[in-house]
Order: C-alpha cells, then sequence, then structure tokens
C-alpha cells in the first residue's frame, strides 16, 4: 500500500482534476486500467453489470460514452430506467470510481455517426453478427458468418454493422473516489448536479 502523499490525496480541486484525467486518458490509452468499467444497469429486481469500454469522456459537459449494440437487451432496461452505474478500479493506482449517471441511447444520429467514423475496420465487427447479442444458439457461436469471422471483408462491407451501432451517453450525476493508502484511506463524493462535495469515512 502506498505511502507515498500524491498531491491529491485530500484536495478536492486535485482529486476532481484526477478522476478526469484517469477518464479522459483511458478513452486512448488501450492500457489503461480505467478503460474497461463495469456497467450496472436495471430495477430492483432485475441488476445486471458487463464490462464495456470507455469511448468518450468530457469533463464540461460531464458525460462519458461507449458502444454497443442496439440489439443488447441492456438497451431496453437503460431506455426504462437510465439510472445506471459504472464502476471502475485501478490497482496501481489504488483508485476506485463510483459513477452514478443518467443515460441515454444515440442510435443513427449525429452522435452515433460521429463515433461509428472513428470506428476501425476490425472493432466494427462486433456489430456484424447475424443475430443480437444474447440470441440463444443450438452450437457454440461467434454469431458472424464465415466471412466477418475471417476477416474477410472490405471497410463498404462493414458499413452494414451501422444499423446496429449505438452510443449510451452517460451524463455523471455523482461521482464516489476511494484512494487507498497505508497512511489512511480517503473517500470522497462528488455531486455534480448541486456542486457539492463532502468527505466519507472509508
Ligand atoms: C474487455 C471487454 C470489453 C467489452 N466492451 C463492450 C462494450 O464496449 N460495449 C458492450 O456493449 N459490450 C462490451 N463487452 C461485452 C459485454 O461485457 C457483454 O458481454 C455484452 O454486452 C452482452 O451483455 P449485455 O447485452 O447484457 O450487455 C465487453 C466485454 C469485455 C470482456
Amino acid at each position: 500500500m502506498s505511502r507515498e502523499v500524491v498531491s491529491y490525496y485530500e484536495d478536492f480541486k486535485e482529486i476532481e482534476k484526477k478522476i478526469w484525467d484517469l477518464l479522459t486518458n483511458a478513452v486512448t490509452d488501450r492500457s489503461s486500467e480505467f478503460r474497461t468499467p463495469v456497467f450496472i444497469c436495471g430495477n430492483d429486481k432485475d441488476l445486471d453489470g458487463r464490462v464495456v469500454v470507455l469511448r468518450k469522456a468530457d469533463q464540461k459537459n460531464s458525460f462519458v460514452q461507449y458502444h454497443s449494440d442496439i440489439r443488447s437487451s441492456k438497451i431496453e432496461k437503460i431506455k426504462k430506467n437510465p439510472n445506471c452505474s459504472i464502476l471502475f478500479y485501478g490497482k496501481e493506482e489504488k483508485i476506485q470510481l463510483r459513477l452514478k449517471t443518467e443515460c441515454n441511447v444515440h442510435f443513427n444520429d449525429d452522435v452515433t455517426k460521429e463515433s461509428w467514423d472513428k470506428t476501425g475496420h476490425i472493432s466494427r465487427k462486433c456489430y456484424l453478427v447475424t443475430n443480437g447479442p444474447g440470441t440463444e444458439s443450438d452450437k457454440p457461436t461467434s454469431g458472424l458468418d464465415n466471412k466477418f469471422d475471417n476477416f474477410d471483408y472490405t471497410k463498404e462491407e462493414s458499413e452494414a454493422g451501422y444499423k446496429n451501432f449505438c452510443v449510451i451517453r452517460c451524463k455523471v450525476k455523482s461521482i464516489e473516489w476511494l484512494y487507498l493508502a497505508a497512511k489512511g484511506h480517503r473517500r470522497a463524493f462528488f455531486d455534480l448536479e448541486n456542486n457539492k462535495k463532502n468527505w466519507l469515512v472509508p
């Protein structure tokens, strides 16, 4: 456990800066521990989490976003209850982040267009599955036609995936920060909606 004193140990401003640095860096740094958080959605009878890839973090407008297949069962869940949570943990940084968010599903609009254009040929493969994610199959399957499975498709052919592509934009309502340190853990809560912050017992 860390004995080093970091600038963000007990300074709200520095902590907020560190949080958004971690999130924005994770979007471009494939090796970042904050790149693949757990996204949790559902209702009071059925809550579920899954790993996603962080694709955008915007501090100014307080949102993060990731991509998905519009046919995933989580899409209906998000539409019914947009209050979702995103959980991050960085072992190296010894930082846990718990984001409470209000999510909006973007489909076939300016937001999806911008993200789709940035999505490479290889990454588009996930959106080329014939049936949606979670569809039952009587045999083990990738869900892809052979052609796509073997990367035997052109960038133009990958455009077919756009009809399944969506962007989940998550407006951040609050962030709970936990920093593990040998000299004493620190936990802080940021209420972004009311611009309030306070310390919590870790
Ligand atoms: C490393 C990793 C990254 C993933 N990234 C995404 C993602 O960005 N978006 C997504 O919808 N699913 C992603 N998945 C798959 C989900 O975890 C999940 O298996 C899938 O979305 C189907 O479940 P769901 O429909 O309940 O979300 C990822 C899985 C792993 C292991």
